[in-house]
């Protein structure tokens, strides 16, 4: 029987902070598959992290379906704005959230996988992470700061990281990252530079294959996702009429899942796509696929 395995692999899911988003549905398959599943979490929503997790508030969502709870082997903190510690300003460095933490750049991360685990500790890479200051801007009136700074944490980190952890991956090992459709169609609302960020992730996701295949050998895709009304989306401020649009209008019309982007990047970090790099894989329920909305056609 052909079987989705992930055991003896190692995954660091960045961008985890509660258990509504893309990225704790991905960290679940992987586990599902059995994987052992790192985080990495922005330190602002670190403590409340903690918080839910120690309290039990996240065990409903945690569940596998064998039973057991999904546990992370580590909880990093992880700023992805800053490639090392001295690229942060002091002030956000003494700042409370961040002073207790330690190095919350990527290289604090990589320093930190490698006195964890050795040298080569990594399989899997997932890239789960976006900020736009201004997403709720038109793009017309985003200002240059807030333009770079969607561009920095959504793009640039993913080229980042893959300089930064590629050279702790072992061979064949598996990176994903989360793309939105804006970045080729125009989607109203979705502002703040942040269609521009995931055009670049798109892009560097086709070069980074090839430099990072060469390189590395390690595989590189991204997911052009639907919509989900998950925290950071909440940010929109139109995410839930996003996701009714697409059920009104996607070929397949249930509501997209979590757990559909999660098992979808089970595979691409698995052996069973062991030929496939460089490429966007749409987990939208097929909604990229119309040219026109169902709604007004009267079909
Ligand atoms: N929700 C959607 O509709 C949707 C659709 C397509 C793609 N995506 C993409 O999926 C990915 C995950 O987002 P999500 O919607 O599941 O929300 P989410 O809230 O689960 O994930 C976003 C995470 O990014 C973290 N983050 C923000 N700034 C950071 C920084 N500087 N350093 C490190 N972490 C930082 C947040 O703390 C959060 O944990 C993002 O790339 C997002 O653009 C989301």
């Amino acid at each position: 029987m052909l079987n989705l395995d992930l055991s003896g692999k190692r995954a660091l899911v960045a961008g985890v902070a509660d258990d509504a988003g893309y990225g704790f549905a991905i960290a679940k398959a992987l586990a599902e598959a059995g994987a052992t599943v790192s985080v990495g979490t922005w330190p602002p929503a670190l403590n409340i992290f903690l918080n839910l997790l120690e309290r039990g508030k996240l065990d409903e969502g945690r569940r596998l379906p064998d039973g057991s709870l999904l546990t992370f082997e580590k909880i990093y903190p992880l700023d992805a704005a800053f490639s090392t510690l001295e690229d942060a300003p002091q002030p956000l460095r003494e700042s409370k959230r961040y002073n207790a933490v330690g190095d919350f750049s990527i290289d604090g991360l990589a320093k930190r996988l490698v006195e964890d685990f050795g040298e080569r500790p990594l399989d899997i890479l997932v890239h789960s992470l976006a900020n736009g200051p201004e997403v709720k801007k038109p793009l017309l009136e985003t200002s240059r700061g807030g333009y770079l700074e969607a561009v920095s944490v959504s793009a640039y980190s993913l080229v980042a990281m893959m300089s930064r952890l590629g050279p702790l991956m072992r061979p064949e090992g598996s990176v994903v990252s989360l793309s939105y459709m804006a970045s080729e169609r125009v989607v109203p609302g979705y502002g703040g530079g942040m269609s521009s960020a995931k055009a670049a992730l798109e892009s560097d996701t086709r070069v980074l294959a090839f430099e990072a295949g060469r390189r590395f050998g390690v595989r590189v895709n991204a997911i052009s996702a639907g919509p989900l009304a998950s925290r950071a989306a909440s940010a929109i401020g139109i995410i839930e009429r996003m996701v009714q649009y697409v059920s009104r209008n996607a070929p397949l019309s249930q509501p997209l899942s979590a757990r559909e982007v999660g098992t979808a990047a089970a595979f691409l970090c698995s052996p069973l796509a062991s030929g496939i790099t460089g490429t966007l894989l749409y987990v939208d329920k097929g909604y990229h696929a119309m040219g026109m909305a169902v709604a007004d056609t009267g079909v």
